[in-house]
């Protein structure tokens, strides 16, 4: 019987896996080279290709994918930006960052922007929409890019969450205008550190975006716009070459073990499960379910040894620097009731079985 399950530990790498990092790693140091070079160019060439867009951008993290993404469609002051209410807080912040105001939508059962609510949050300053995908189920892009057509609002995906999901044959981040990929550690193909990237399917962003990451640069010293420095480490874009290869055998790990989890857990009455996994739309990210008893099912299962995460405690708007004294009421129940299972392709498949076996001993009605 396990006897401590971490949510997710990184250091449980397979052994061929650490040499094959550990010798990128000598590789890049004995070449001497840490920004920009071909490990750079041959990450971007592989996300191009997944995603069958014109062209990838790698940059340093999420977060800043985004902020140059409303940078490059010329989002600023004045302008409004409709983001959900549940989400990492990077979503928002973004928008702030770059001097435009986010109006938050609640969203749906599950936890995604609720496009029916649209028309209530669009004015005359609406410029953008930023669907997320989040805990790696799609929003139903398709829909939303039918509402937004005619009515000039871009469409930026976060996609942080959702890397490798698709719908209807496309992947997740190339619906939009642009779509923006994170590759911090936890997510599904995560760097050893901070990394993220900026997609399109409009090849007339590429130039835009390549100086925005670089401090407004094309050629050194040209500085034609104000730009940052939003560079990819070349480190971080070796070792994504090497994780990358395993990516497509550990997304088949998560969906084994969400299975397992569907099978054990979907007689649970007082338990609500994330979706069974029918088509690709959803990359299990996290395994996040849902229950009045949230609270004491998350304290009994540290008292088992199990390790659980709330995604997320609170709504944005709810946060003191965002809040705009609204109520959210799929959001603020979401917020109470949800929390994520561990689920990655480290786990074991004992470890999820307990993890199962865990739950179904958990009395809802007893004060444990
Ligand atoms: C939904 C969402 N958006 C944006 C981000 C920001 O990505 P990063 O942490 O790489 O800046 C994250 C990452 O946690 C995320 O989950």
């Amino acid at each position: 019987m396990p006897s401590n399950i971490p949510f997710l530990d990184l250091a449980r790498f397979p052994e061929d896996l650490k040499n094959s990092l550990l010798k990128k790693f000598s590789e890049m140091l004995n070449a001497g080279l840490f920004s920009g070079g071909k490990e750079v160019a041959a990450f971007e060439h592989k996300l191009s290709l997944y995603h069958e867009s014109p062209f990838a951008v790698a940059c340093a993290n999420g977060t800043d994918a985004l902020e140059i993404a409303l940078r490059a469609l010329k989002i600023g002051q004045g302008d409004e930006v409709i983001v959900p209410a549940i989400s990492w807080v990077s979503t928002a912040e973004v928008v702030c960052l770059v001097g435009a105001k986010p109006i938050f939508i609640d969203v749906d059962q599950t936890g995604l922007i609720d496009t029916s609510k649209l028309d209530q949050a669009i004015s005359s300053r609406t410029k953008a929409i930023i669907p997320v995908h989040l805990y790696g189920q799609m929003v139903d892009m398709p829909r939303l890019m039918k509402y937004v057509r005619g009515k000039s609002i871009k469409v930026i995906e976060d996609t942080a969450q959702a890397f490798g999901c698709h719908l209807h044959g496309r992947m997740a981040g190339t619906y939009g205008d642009i779509g923006c990929l994170s590759f911090y550690p936890s997510k599904n193909l995560g760097a050893l550190g901070e990394a993220g990237a900026i997609i399109s399917q409009q090849a007339e962003y590429e130039t835009e975006i390549r100086s925005l990451i670089n401090h407004g640069q094309l050629l050194r010293d040209e500085h034609l716009a104000i730009g940052k420095n939003a560079r990819i480490d070349t480190l971080q874009a070796g070792f994504l070459n090497i994780l990358f290869e395993s990516f497509e055998a550990w997304q088949q790990k998560r969906k084994y073990l969400a299975n397992i989890y569907w099978e054990s857990l979907k007689d649970a009455a007082w338990l609500t499960l994330p979706p069974k996994a029918i088509d690709g739309s959803y990359n299990f990210h996290l395994y996040t379910i849902q229950t009045t008893f949230r609270n004491k099912l998350k304290d009994f299962l540290k008292n088992s040894g199990i390790q659980t995460v709330i995604h997320y405690p609170t709504p944005i708007p709810k946060m003191t620097p965002y809040n705009d004294g609204q109520t959210y009421p799929n959001a603020e129940r979401i917020c109470n009731e949800i929390l994520s299972l561990p689920l990655n392709p480290w786990l074991s498949e004992n470890e999820v079985l307990y993890i199962c076996e865990s739950i179904k001993k958990f009395n809802p009605n007893s004060d444990f």
